[in-house]
Parts: C-alpha cells; sequence; structure tokens
C-alpha cells in the first residue's frame, strides 16, 4: 500500500473519523477460484471511494459482501459497527434500507410511469402512506437529478442516461446513508457520462451519504473520488487520491492512469 493520508476531507466537505464500511482480511472464493485474497477498506462518513481494477478482479463481490448477499470465507465485513456475516434475516433487511445499490442496468420497472416506479420504495420500503409526502419526495428527488418533466414518462420513453438518472433518483429516494456504485457511467456517451459523475458528487453533498464507486471511467474517478483504491489479485495494491495516484511511481498503478493524463 502506498500514499495512505491521514487526515481525510472529502469534496462533501464533510470530514469525519467515524468508520461507516469497515473491512478486514477479506478471502473469498469460489471453488477453487481464490477472488478476493486479503481486502482491508475503511470507508468514513461523507467518503466517496472509488474502486479500480480489471474486469474479473472481484470490484463486484466485494461490494456484494457489504450487503450480505455473500459470505467472507474469513475476514470482517463491518457496516454501522455491525459484522454483516452475524445479522440474521430480519437485520439484514434493515440494513439494507440504509444501503442504495445502483445496478449497472438501472432496473426500472418498464409497465410503471417515472412517478410509480420513484413511489415504490417509498410505499414498499419506507411504508409511507401520506400522498403528500410522496408526491414532495417524488418531486424533489426529480428536481434533484435534473429530470422534473419526466414523472409521467414511461421507462421506454427515456434515453440511456436519463433511465440512468431515474436509476439514481430512484435509488436515493430513501435516502440512504451508504451509496454503492457499480459502474454507473458504463455504457453512456462521454457527456452524459460526466454528467452522472457530477450528479454523483452532488448528491453526496446534498444527502452526505458514503459511497463506494466502482468504475472503469477515470473521469468519472477524477470527478467523484475522495480517495481511490486500485484492486488487483484479489488486493488493493494503491490507495491515495486521484491526484496521488496519477503520480505513483507503481507501474501497474501508472498504467491504469497514464491514459488519463
Ligand atoms: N456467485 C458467484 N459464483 C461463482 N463465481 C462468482 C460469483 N460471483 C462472482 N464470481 C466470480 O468471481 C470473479 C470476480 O467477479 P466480479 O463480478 O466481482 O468481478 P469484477 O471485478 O466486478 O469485474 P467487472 O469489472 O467485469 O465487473 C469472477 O471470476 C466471477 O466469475
Ligand atoms: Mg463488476
Amino acid at each position: 500500500m502506498e500514499a495512505v493520508k491521514e487526515h481525510r476531507s472529502t469534496k462533501s466537505g464533510v470530514s469525519s473519523d467515524e468508520a461507516i464500511i469497515e473491512i478486514k482480511g477479506l478471502k473469498k472464493s469460489f471453488g477453487s477460484k481464490e477472488v478476493l485474497r486479503n481486502i482491508n477498506l475503511t470507508v468514513t462518513k461523507g467518503e466517496n471511494i472509488v474502486v479500480l481494477g480489471k474486469s474479473g478482479q472481484g470490484k463486484s463481490v466485494t461490494i456484494q459482501c457489504i450487503v450480505g448477499m455473500l459470505t467472507p470465507d474469513a475476514g470482517s465485513v463491518k457496516v454501522f459497527g455491525k459484522e454483516v456475516s452475524e445479522l440474521n434475516d430480519e437485520e439484514l433487511k434493515d440494513l439494507r434500507t440504509h444501503i442504495g445499490f445502483l445496478f449497472q442496468s438501472g432496473a426500472l420497472f418498464d409497465s410503471m410511469t417515472v412517478r410509480e416506479n420513484l413511489e415504490f420504495p417509498l410505499t414498499r420500503v419506507l411504508k409511507l402512506k401520506d400522498q403528500n409526502e410522496i408526491d414532495q419526495r417524488v418531486n424533489e428527488i426529480l428536481e434533484g437529478v435534473g429530470l422534473p418533466e419526466a414523472a409521467e414518462k414511461m421507462p421506454s420513453d427515456l434515453s440511456g442516461g436519463m433511465r440512468k438518472r431515474i436509476g439514481l433518483a430512484r435509488t436515493l429516494i430513501v435516502k440512504p446513508e451508504i451509496m454503492l456504485y457499480d459502474e454507473p457511467t458504463t455504457g453512456l456517451d462521454p457527456i452524459t457520462s460526466r454528467e452522472i459523475s457530477q450528479l454523483i458528487l452532488e448528491m453526496q453533498k446534498k444527502y452526505k451519504t458514503t459511497s463506494i464507486i466502482i468504475t472503469h471511467d477515470m473521469e468519472c474517478a477524477r470527478i467523484t473520488a475522495d480517495r481511490v483504491v486500485v484492486m488487483n489479485d484479489g488486493e488493493y495494491i494503491a490507495e491515495g487520491s486521484f491526484d496521488d495516484l496519477q503520480h505513483s511511481d507503481n507501474q501497474f498503478v501508472k498504467s491504469y492512469f497514464s491514459d488519463s493524463i
């Protein structure tokens, strides 16, 4: 590991030592395939961590361990100070209401309007009943992602970038304390990608969320990261700010950043 900074400041202005996610010595294999060999990461409140790494390295597997979809073979994964693998079904369900997970596809319900898509987590997850409150939150989040005019549209009427925004809105509408973004800009053109990256940053500022952002998009990493970790062979081999890592002496890290300088 290199360039570990003592003081952590964030783009959101929130600066705290409170560990929201703490991963120590995490190992995970599938059959004889050792995917995660030794993952160590502490994410403090309000921080945006970007995870870089080649395909098939186990970036998504790590996220699945955080939300309890996969159980580690060894090591510790604590979220809000609690060991995830020790939570019962009820506690796990409760934990997940505090975590927003942006899937690559956006995963909107195609038969529902944008408004209905956004109401769904409010009525199903938060069990809200007051229609005024529901309307207010839907309108606020649509403003937040810059698409107030999209409320009555169907997902099929939206562009890929707009769908991504609505997917983000649907995740953020429950005001999760943790956001996990798995390749949020994949498949988007550079301009829309930049808009989504800026939106992730705005959401961090507005809602003070703690986020892990997995991406292959260096522009997205540059815009959103307070701290970047680089994954290789089942471990994080470097950690630091985007600027620090851009000037790293490590050949592997260098090769990652060489196109973006
Ligand atoms: N549930 C599973 N069962 C068996 N193998 C799995 C499972 N989930 C992931 N793997 C394997 O673990 C490895 C890491 O997968 P993962 O999806 O985490 O990679 P990644 O770093 O997210 O890659 P990408 O950048 O392509 O998304 C892959 O070899 C994958 O086939
Ligand atoms: Mg992945």
